[in-house]
């Protein structure tokens, strides 16, 4: 990574490990800057892809604002430097003390996600005497074709409200003394490979929007949310070059700013998870050194070979949860040697917990060092101590050093909470 041995990381700081490259980081950055350059916008990061102290730093330094969804995320993006005027918060179950810190801070908007969280956000924007920018975000039930996991903008999803109930929030809105309708929202999904879905969201927001702006309700913002697909497995990016170039036609010269809100595509390939292999087997009938290498094992009547390494599901949930398909690769390419067909699994107890299910990889000895690629968005931020495992350490990679940003949890931490 950048000019640091990955094995060198995993001997110095321990695996399972995630580790990060900043000048990917930047280089997604520019590139989505790039592409949008001729269209007035801001990109709103997605903490929740990772909300590392120190990539935000990193992301809020570059001028973008920042996409929250809980009181938490609100703290981390406000403490690495992103200004509450990029601020922007989501989320069906705000509560009413992240209302309270959000109209307080005055964030850019707050999304509102009902009419039942409208009339509470009213209420505290009076309590408080201030005066609430908001948007409404839009179901426009769009089926964005990712997985049923992440679809956002479906009308059997909880998130958002109809055109029609936008309408109507929209007026009541901008009846209150102590709410001012700035935009208006939605988000798809994640993982989202096509233009065309984005480009009837738009269709509809602006279809809005303009009858809006002709009823005397003027917006200042239009947010078509996150969810710009990376590589998986087959399956390759969203170009954001194409993106822009389907959007700014549809934009013309309307006087709206567009937001967009990239968690995963400004982070997801900057970061890898390296981990160690543990030791080899082989169930009845697939045994490592048997048959042909390469071959497809056949589900239930040749057996499985696995490879298990000391990165479980707790430590990267995405295969497990979303069947997501990351690279994997020896931190020391072999020379030659055989490929085989296994499954990379974790020490977790659950024949759920996999990193990669039948794949063609070289044999490795116990104590090798794999990257899981793809790894630096919706691992870590998705981490948890199950089983009662410490969670990974976090290092950052910047030309040739290697700074360790978040340590690694110990059985100490495991107890630190409880009374
Ligand atoms: C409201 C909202 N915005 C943005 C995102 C970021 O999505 P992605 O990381 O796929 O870009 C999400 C993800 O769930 C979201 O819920």
């Amino acid at each position: 990574m950048e000019d640091v041995s990955l094995e060198g990381l995993a001997h110095r700081f321990g695996t399972p490990l995630y580790v990060y490259s900043e000048a990917a980081i930047l280089s997604q950055i520019r590139r989505f800057e790039a592409a949008f350059h001729g269209l007035p916008h801001l990109f709103c990061y997605a903490l929740k892809a990772n909300p590392s102290g120190r990539l935000c730093r990193l992301i809020s330094s570059r001028g973008l604002g920042a996409d929250i969804v809980s009181g938490g995320e609100m703290e981390r993006a406000l403490r690495s430097g992103f200004p509450a005027s990029r601020m922007i918060f989501s989320g069906v179950g705000k509560t009413e003390s992240e209302l309270d810190w959000a109209v307080r801070r005055r964030l850019l908007f707050i999304n509102v996600e009902s009419e039942e969280e409208l009339r509470r956000l009213e209420g505290v924007a009076k309590r408080l005497k201030k005066t609430a920018d908001i948007s409404v975000r839009v179901n426009p039930d769009i089926d964005p074709r990712t997985h049923r996991h992440i679809t956002t903008g479906l009308a059997v999803n909880k998130f958002g409200v109809p055109p029609a109930a936008a309408r109507d929030l929209f007026r009541r809105a901008a009846k209150q003394k102590h709410l001012r309708p700035v935009a208006i929202q939605c988000h798809l999904g994640s993982q989202i490979r096509e233009v065309k879905p984005y480009l009837s969201a738009l269709r509809q927001l602006l279809s809005l929007a303009r009858s809006l702006a002709a009823e005397g309700i003027p917006l200042r913002w239009l947010d078509i949310g996150g969810g710009m697909g990376v590589a998986e497995g087959e399956k390759g990016e969203l170009n954001p070059e194409s993106l822009a170039a389907a959007i700014a036609p549809e934009m013309g010269d309307y006087p709206l700013r567009l937001i967009l809100e990239p968690g995963r595509a400004l982070v997801a390939g900057s970061g890898a998870l390296l981990m160690k292999v543990l030791y080899r087997k082989a169930s009845a009938g697939g045994g490592p050194l048997r048959g042909t290498p390469g071959t497809r094992l056949r589900r239930g009547r040749d057996g499985r070979r696995f490879v298990i390494v000391d990165a479980g599901m707790n430590d990267f949930a995405r295969p497990s949860l979303y069947d997501a398909h990351h690279p994997i690769v020896p931190a020391v390419l072999p020379r030659g040697g055989p490929k085989f067909r296994a499954d990379v699994v974790g020490p977790i107890c659950e024949s759920g917990d996999f990193v990669a299910k039948d794949r063609l990889l070289p044999w490795p000895a116990p104590g090798d060092v794999w990257a899981v690629l793809m790894a630096g968005a919706y691992g870590f931020s998705m981490s948890s101590q199950y089983n009662s495992r410490p969670r990974a350490a976090e290092v950052l990679v910047s030309g040739h050093e290697a700074a360790l940003i978040r340590r690694r949890e110990t059985l100490k931490d495991l107890f630190a909470l409880e009374r």
